[in-house]
């Protein structure tokens, strides 16, 4: 399966730092272009929405970098002051949106149904939905972290579409390892990526003859904590195909390490 690198911004990066570190990424992956299938590989950056029209403007021509963003809005238009459509990010160059990072879930309080609305929006308007899930500390000890998850994948995606299907890409992002520097053991990684890759093998194998194995062709992204040095052991577990990275992808060199870690699983 392709391999997915996605580094989240998040709230940081003026436009001059965003420009610089752009400047810096694009003849890195040059140099290393001859490795680089880009059937293989879709890497992408999700800056703050107030830089994807101009970083889009430096990497036009890059067909190796595409943008995201890291959210939108549930409505297509109209009177919602300070918010950001799905029409409006297609319009802009971006190809992938993310849905329900925990961030967003804990400090914006949005919740599974809120987030399917927003999926399907970010569907109509040409674009992947990037759905995040993870469980917080507590679930995990209560051993509720995977009825957790199943809970916010089952309630987020139910009613798509085989065609939707394909274009969605899964994100488990344990809360207690976001920005934490405590990443999830392989343990952990293996065990969650195989519960996700079941469930939905189990909703969406059998969904239609006309497509094949529809659930185990979604990639599953691993995020929290990924750096430079645990990015390879966690690259190469089963079911994880790529990374959603927040803190290590703020600097170009480790991003760039990152990118070689996963060229190399
Ligand atoms: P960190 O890599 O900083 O832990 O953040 C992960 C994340 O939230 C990516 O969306």
């Amino acid at each position: 399966m392709k391999k997915y690198l996605i580094g989240n911004w998040k709230m940081n990066k003026t436009l001059q730092e965003a420009t610089e570190f752009i400047k810096y990424l694009l003849p890195q992956l040059e140099a290393i272009k001859k490795d680089i299938d880009n059937s293989s590989l879709n890497l992408m950056l999700a800056p703050s929405f107030v830089h994807l029209f101009p970083i889009n403007e430096l990497i036009y021509n890059d067909s190796f970098i595409q943008l995201a963003a890291q959210n939108c809005h549930h409505e297509t238009q109209g009177a919602f002051t300070g918010e950001v459509s799905a029409t409006m990010l297609a319009s802009v160059g971006v190809d992938c949106v993310i849905i329900g990072h925990s961030e967003r879930r804990i400090y914006q309080k949005e919740t599974n149904d809120l987030l399917l609305s927003k999926i399907k929006k970010v569907l109509a308007a040409g674009m992947r939905p990037l759905l995040c899930c993870g469980e917080s500390m507590e679930q995990r000890n209560a051993g509720e972290h995977k009825a957790a998850v199943h809970q916010q994948l089952k309630e987020s995606l139910i009613d798509l579409t085989p065609l939707e299907i394909q274009k969605l890409l899964i994100a488990y992002e344990p809360v207690w390892a976001i920005g934490t520097g405590q990443v999830a053991s392989l343990e952990v990684v293996v065990e969650m990526h195989d519960f996700i890759r079941n469930i939905l093998s189990d909703q969406y194998d059998i969904l239609s003859d006309q497509y094949d194995r529809l659930g185990e062709q979604v990639p599953i992204l691993y995020g929290g904590s990924c750096n430079p040095k645990n990015a390879g052991a966690i690259f190469g577990c089963p079911n994880v195909n790529g990374g959603l990275i927040g803190s290590a992808a703020l600097q170009a060199d480790h991003f760039m390490e990152i990118i070689t870690a996963l060229l190399k699983a």
